[in-house]
């Protein structure tokens, strides 16, 4: 199991410190996942962290020092890459039904790319730009003809509400290209997620780049960038072993490197967050009673999955376990079968079902590591109005908060109360 402190910082101490329930990160492991990620492809392929797997404005400007840039998926995640100082040219922006507020504002700051999801949208932008007197640089996302065997979670090559297919993106291409006020600068693939075979990742990215050559060759475009997204995944459960970076490396350097070859003057973006950012981080809870009901054991902890709704394996049919451990207990002999609970009023509320812990008391720590991504930002904050937990960061050995709490006060004022149309009897 994990160390029980994070770069001599003790779970205790941090306890005593900011309170739980909380997630801590651990910023040699979010720097090092980035690095491995970078060192192991040429180094003009460049990683795009996907904001959406932990938008920490903190976790961001680190990931940035380290020389990452962003995908963002809203104006929020926008908002957040500048304060964490990604400078523009280093952002891409994509997410199936964007505003046009959130269009505006990546072109106002003129992003990279704004990654294009369907033709509605393509036209819209080319409308918002005519109105501001500019050309938008545009990447088109397609849903290729193609998916990626090895990915537990598929974006792409199925029916999905991502992207353009590939079939028609042949057929209206020409006319896209003649939009006054775009320029088609690229595509964008995002197949799969989730992802621990080097091959799988490698016949995906052939398959995008043969793409792009496919499409520049019928249509005799100069497209100036190419996203192949990315889905590397980490081992959760059981079984599933980590992607293999040495196999990695040598399967995507050679197809890299030829590509860069024929199109040297095309940037390769690379996206990846859950890679980077998952066994950075552990969630934190504290028991606060034990219970026997009809045979099971309950720890029913000040935790839940309104802070962790990954943990309950979203999408998943029979809910596997993230690393859990009790954080408290010594080396017992002594386990037993318990359910982690939360605070919620729903039997759906467990952190880990039938998990094996040793034999635990009222107080004690419990963690769920490898959880440092789609922690808070996949999970229902609001559910019982508890709103998302703090964050800690420990950097050179020292904590740091990172987002408070949200109390009563944060919530309820972005409720607004009409009660003058009712209380006029
Ligand atoms: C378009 C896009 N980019 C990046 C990501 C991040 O994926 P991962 O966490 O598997 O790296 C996702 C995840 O859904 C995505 O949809």
């Amino acid at each position: 199991m994990v160390s029980r402190n994070i770069q001599g910082v003790t779970f205790n101490q941090l306890d005593q410190e900011y309170g739980t329930p909380f997630y801590v990160y651990d910023s040699n492991v979010l720097t090092a996942n980035y690095q491995r990620l970078k060192t192991n492809l040429p180094d003009f392929v460049d990683v795009f962290y996907a904001l959406k797997v932990n938008p920490n404005v903190s976790l961001c400007s680190l990931l940035r020092s380290e020389g990452a840039n962003a995908e963002v998926c809203s104006l929020t995640e926008l908002e957040i890459a500048l304060k964490a100082g990604f400078k523009p040219q280093n952002i891409i922006f994509l997410g199936p039904s964007k505003s046009d507020e959130e269009l505006a504002r990546a072109l106002e700051v003129e992003v990279f790319a704004l990654v294009i999801e369907s033709v509605e949208e393509f036209y819209r932008v080319n409308d918002i730009a005519a109105n501001i007197g500019k050309v938008a640089n545009v990447a088109i996302r397609i849903n290729p003809s193609f998916s990626t065997r090895s990915a537990p979670l598929k974006m792409g090559g199925r029916p999905t509400h991502f992207g353009i297919e590939e079939p028609r993106l042949f057929e209206i291409f020409p006319a896209l290209a003649r939009a006054e006020h775009i320029n088609i600068m690229g595509i964008h693939v995002y197949n799969g997620s989730r992802i621990l075979a080097a091959q799988g990742i490698y016949e995906n990215t052939e398959y995008i780049l043969s793409l792009y050559q496919r499409i520049s060759d019928q249509f005799n475009h100069h497209f100036s960038m190419v996203d192949v997204g990315g889905g590397m995944g980490v081992p959760y459960f059981g079984a599933e072993k980590e992607l293999d970076m040495v196999e990695f490396s040598q399967l995507m350097r050679p197809l890299f490197s030829s590509f860069k070859q024929r199109y040297p003057h095309t940037r390769i973006l690379m996206e990846s967050g859950r890679y980077i950012a998952a066994t950075a981080g552990s969630f934190v809870c504290k028991i606060n009673s034990i219970k026997q009901c009809y045979g099971e054991e309950f720890l029913v902890t000040d935790g839940g999955t309104h802070c962790h709704l990954s943990a309950v394996g979203i999408g998943a049919v029979v809910q596997r376990n993230f690393p859990t451990e009790n954080l408290s207990s010594e080396q017992s002999l002594i386990t037993k079968i318990y359910n982690v609970a939360g605070v919620l009023c729903n039997p759906e509320d467990l952190l880990a079902r039938k998990v094996e812990l040793p034999d635990s008391k009222v107080g004690d720590l419990i963690a769920v590591h490898k959880s440092g991504a789609y922690g808070p930002s996949a999970s229902p904050g609001l559910f019982h109005s508890q709103g998302h937990p703090k964050e800690i960061l420990i950097h050179q050995g020292l904590s740091h908060l990172i987002r408070k709490k949200d109390r009563p006060e944060d919530i309820i004022s972005r409720q607004i109360l009409v009660s003058t149309l009712f209380d006029q009897k």
